[in-house]
């Protein structure tokens, strides 16, 4: 059975992921879901699914090493899908700190953590094995308004605000682990989303 190590898993749209993937796979997958519950995390959004066997709450911050460290090894984790973060940009301008501690110092701690549990001494690492890091479109700066130009995933980074700096500065770590150490990661850098169990702040304009 394969084991996801799901961060952010409260939040908005982890909370849909771990839904939608219980939904698709049942009880093929287990889900391990590791969040500190800021403001942005709600066990509300999971209640349907709390009880199931195969699921698993852990309270815990991913900046926490020793936390991090002692779920990959009491688990043998296959993926990790990381969705923690500070993720909204108003709030990175009045609070700028907590956004680099979380998404730039949390994702050194989970790639450190997967990669200490993963890589074998050789250098390589187990087949099926991957860590998907969940960027954002706004590393790449804006667009204008009158829908002529694209972002590509060649687009030179861009960040101007506290928070796509910090998640900018994220992916380059992510990047930098897949060349320095081979490890197996992809980043995604979706546009934004709305939906169920987003958080009041964010709302449609
Ligand atoms: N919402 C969007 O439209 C959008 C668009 C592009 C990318 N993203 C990215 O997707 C991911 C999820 O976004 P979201 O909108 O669901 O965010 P969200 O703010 O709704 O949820 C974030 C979750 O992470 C948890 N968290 C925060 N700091 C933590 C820490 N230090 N340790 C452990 N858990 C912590 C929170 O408790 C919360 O449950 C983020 O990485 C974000 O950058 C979001």
């Amino acid at each position: 059975m394969r084991t996801y190590l799901v961060t952010g898993g409260a939040g908005f749209i982890g909370s849909n992921y771990i839904h939608y993937m219980l939904r698709k796979y049942g009880d093929q997958i287990r889900i391990i879901n590791v969040d500190a519950l800021t403001y942005a995390g709600n066990l509300e959004n999971l209640k349907d699914i709390e009880n199931l066997p195969n699921y698993t709450f852990v309270r815990a911050n991913i900046c926490d090493k020793e936390a991090i460290g002692r779920i990959f090894a009491e688990n043998d984790i296959d993926r990790v899908v990381h969705f923690a973060a500070e993720s909204h940009v108003d709030r990175s301008i009045k609070n700028p700190e907590v956004f680099v501690q979380t998404n730039v110092l949390g994702t050194a701690v989970m790639l450190n953590c997967a990669r200490a549990a993963w890589e074998r001494e050789d250098g390589t690492y187990p087949e099926g094995k991957k860590f998907l890091h969940v960027s954002t479109d706004e590393v790449y700066g804006s667009l204008p308004d009158d829908d002529t130009a694209f972002f590509y995933e060649t687009t030179p980074y861009d960040p101007h605000s506290p928070y796509s700096a910090s998640k900018a500065s994220s992916d380059l770590l992510v990047k930098a682990y897949m060349d320095t150490y081979h490890f197996p990661a992809n980043i995604t850098n979706c546009s934004n989303n709305y939906g169920p169990y987003q958080f009041p702040e964010k709302p449609i304009r």
